[in-house]
């Protein structure tokens, strides 16, 4: 057989379709497993979602390919719902582009902008879609400093000028995955501003938007004036809405960057089903306020069972303002594989290694919060009982 691209060869296993491997062993040898591994919601969508997509199932004019651009009323729900909730202003027609799924528009972007050779900032430890797409383009990633000193936010005015010169991309995640980590509005104004003066392209990836914990709601990069001129900004349905498998994202800003990735979707996909643009309209306009509060209060306390437990084991983590994620070192006499692979065989409780996220996630790892309170009670009891401690 001839060989795969060597695009391909570029990419690190994607951890996460490895996990799943062990996962389905270690089901089969009988493990109970309590699965803090991938950030993958258990908190169901609001009820106005599923009503919508029962009703609009029984046309059969939405089972047919939907436009390019996606339906009048999705891309209407996004401009309001930015409105609303960021103070964002978005013109419909041109600001606006349908995902199916951030995941999908991150990579995607990057195809539409990536040469070999070019460059991409971006805040190491990161979501892997934001280095694999450069990856896969050909281009290169240059880990900007970020780290438990920095608070995992990068000082943009310590990027050497002539690496930021030669930069066509910078991608900045706050809340983020998976540090946990939020910035403030001046960050995405030194962004923006750093962009301008370089002539880079900005990619905000905004999928924590609403899963703050602590009060302080997480900026919009869109909400800097004058962003429009270099950023585009990533929402999902996933984390915000408890729709992850429905695979529903947007992104808005620039108008050239939506033509830009609109144009290479339209050479790969045929959008996103119409049945679930309408459920997310729905989702978009309708959701109560009190479904967020909910999510919120349910993420903070599971939080606080987790991080308690932890540091009765001798951890000192920090509880986390906001996403679903505890970001936490790991103990001595381990790296971040051999002890989630630990973790893993003497408890049967998942968690991501730190590398997961690139190699500068050595040394950590990260549970994601979406079993109910009872089972990270039990998560806890299990690694105390196992003798795992943090010294
Ligand atoms: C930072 C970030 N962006 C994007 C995504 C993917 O979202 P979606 O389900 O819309 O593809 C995730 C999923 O975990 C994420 O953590």
């Amino acid at each position: 057989m001839k060989g795969k691209a060597d695009r391909l060869s570029k990419l690190p296993e994607y951890v996460f379709a490895a996990l799943d491997r062990i996962k389905a062993e270690e089901r089969a040898k009988g493990a109970d497993l309590i699965d803090l591994g991938m950030g993958n919601p258990d908190i169901p969508p609001p009820p106005e979602v599923i009503e919508t997509l029962n009703t609009v199932l029984k046309d059969p004019a939405n089972s047919r390919y939907p436009a390019f651009e996606g339906t009048e009323e999705f891309r209407k729900a996004v401009s309001i719902w930015c409105k609303k909730q960021y103070g964002v202003d978005i013109n419909c027609e041109t600001e606006v582009t349908p995902l199916i799924g951030s995941k999908e528009g991150l990579i995607h972007f990057a195809f539409s902008l990536i040469n070999p050779g070019d460059i991409t900032l971006l805040p190491m430890p990161a979501y892997p879609a934001h280095f694999n797409g450069t990856l896969l383009c050909g281009g290169e990633i240059h880990p900007l400093p970020s780290n438990q000193q920095t608070g995992f936010v990068p000082n943009l005015d310590e990027v050497d000028p002539g690496v930021a010169k030669r930069a066509k991309l910078l991608i900045l995640s706050y809340p983020s995955n998976p540090t946990a980590a939020c910035c403030t509005k001046e960050l995405h104004e030194q962004a923006v501003r750093f962009c301008k003066k370089y002539d880079i392209i900005y990619i905000h990836d905004f999928a924590y938007a609403e899963i703050y914990l602590g009060g302080v709601k997480p900026p919009s990069a869109l909400s800097v004036p004058g962003a429009k001129d270099v950023c585009i900004e990533f929402q999902t349905l996933s984390k915000t809405f408890g729709m992850a498998g429905w695979r529903c994202g947007f992104a808005v800003g620039n108008k050239d960057l939506i033509k830009q990735l609109s144009s290479i979707k339209h050479n790969l996909d045929y959008g996103l089903f119409m049945g679930i643009q309408y459920a997310a309209a729905a989702a978009l306009t309708k959701t109560e306020p009190a479904y967020f509060e909910k999510v919120r209060e349910t993420y903070k306390k599971r939080r606080d069972i987790f991080v308690e437990g932890m540091n009765k084991l001798g951890w000192n983590i920090k509880k986390p303002e906001a996403t679903m994620y505890v970001w936490f070192p790991i103990p001595k006499g381990f790296n971040s594989s051999s002890f989630a692979m630990e973790i893993l065989k003497k408890t049967g409780v998942v968690v991501a290694a730190g590398t997961a996220f690139g190699e500068l996630g050595e040394g950590f790892a990260r549970a994601a919060l979406v079993v109910k309170e009872e089972r990270i009670k039990e998560a806890i009891d299990r690694i105390a009982k196992a003798g795992i401690c943090f010294r």
